[in-house]
């Protein structure tokens, strides 16, 4: 069995932001009785004896943490690397230097779009400008500094401008991701999802920024899998790289897997060494052997394990089977389906869309 090497803490799903695309569960009402900080600073050294050396701290808005500086310094303590994925709602000067103090080595920032209006829409809270002036504190104070943006039908357009923005804000990488459809982007799914020609006309704004940027700024570009003929390798592989813990302590190895229909393991009653090797949730999809056809004969199947098992059970509610994204999947018309709507003439109606709530 693999180690783990990365560990998204998803400290609280309490937010400022109410985004369309959220991908936090649906019922954040059950997630309030969150980790305590001695639980988190437990579940920090249980994680680095299994391996792990990369920490994401996560959310909703990990920064809505009072004990962030804390869990921060115990990492740091521990020689993890620690990235803070963040709205930067709350992020004043004070607390940033006191996350530098505590070792904190990385910070993404969530901007919606480019444009001061459209991004404080899809955020549902006016947040851009102070957005804005924290990454050119997160500069200021010498942190490695991703801009990630998450791209749907209603900003995907403005991609060249999102980049002369990431260019103006020195960021260092930029990560323009496709909107992943769990959570309340589920449920946006049909609205959100961009036509063809949009993702041609984007996809050819990043190669040749790529090639005019290369000195300076590494561009992620993460493509809507449901244009791709074959699924993505989620997570690495079920239970293979990477677990996730939620802010009431449930171990997952993925963010969405509290979807499906799998046995329950939490950091309150199990040590995390035991949930990753014995658990009964992470021992149901990983490896090859629970594969159905066509995967078990695939010669991809240990390149993209299958696919996505969140995305599976959405689309057809059995998370055993080849995830429909795949052309080979024998439920691909599904995904065809939401495709050709997607690109049908005059498109889905903004006014679909569900905001996800503060909690
Ligand atoms: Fe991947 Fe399965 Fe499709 Fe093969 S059949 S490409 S293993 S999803
Ligand atoms: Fe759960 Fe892909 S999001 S396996």
């Amino acid at each position: 069995m693999d180690k783990p090497f990365g560990l998204l803490a998803e400290l609280t799903y309490g937010c400022p932001l109410s985004c369309v695309y959220c991908s936090n569960p649906l019922n954040l009402a059950d997630y309030s009785d969150e980790l305590s900080t001695a639980d988190w600073e437990r579940v920090l050294g249980e994680a680095h004896e299994l391996g792990v050396w990369q920490l994401h701290l996560s959310g909703g808005e990990p920064l809505l943490r009072r004990d962030l500086v804390t869990i921060v310094r115990r990492a740091n303590e521990l020689g993890m690397y620690s990235n803070l994925v963040t709205s930067a709602l709350g992020l004043s000067r004070r607390r940033a230097e006191q996350l530098k103090a505590a070792g904190l080595d990385h910070v993404q920032i969530s901007i919606q779009s480019d444009e001061p209006t459209v991004s404080d829409r899809i955020a549902g809270t006016r947040s851009f400008a102070r957005k804005i002036e924290a990454a050119r504190l997160v500069k200021e104070l010498d942190w490695p500094f991703t801009l990630n943006v998450v791209l749907h039908r209603y900003n995907i357009d403005r991609v060249a401008e999102i980049l002369g923005l990431a260019e103006d804000l020195q960021a260092d990488r930029v990560e323009l991701a496709n909107t992943q459809y769990y959570g309340w982007a589920w449920l946006n799914r049909d609205a959100l999802l961009p036509g063809k020609d949009q993702l041609d006309r984007a996809e050819s704004v990043v190669r040749a920024a790529r090639a005019r940027l290369s000195d300076r700024m590494e561009i992620v570009y993460i493509l809507p899998d449901y244009y791709g003929k074959y699924p993505k390798p989620c997570m690495g592989g079920w239970g293979r790289r990477q677990l996730t813990v939620t802010p009431t302590g449930d171990v997952l190895p993925c963010p969405a897997a509290h979807t499906l229909p799998l046995p329950r393991a939490n950091v309150r009653t199990e040590s995390l060494a035991r949930i990753w090797t014995e658990s009964a949730i992470f021992q149901r999809f990983r490896g090859t052997d629970w594969m159905p056809e066509p995967c078990r004969s695939c010669p991809r199947r240990e390149i993209d394990f299958g696919g996505c098992r969140c995305q599976a059970f959405h689309l057809t509610g059995d998370a055993a089977r080849t995830d429909p994204v795949c052309h080979l999947s024998p439920d691909h018309d599904l995904v065809a389906e939401v495709v050709r709507a997607a690109n049908e003439a005059g498109g889905p109606r903004e006014r679909q869309l569900v905001p996800r709530p503060h909690r």
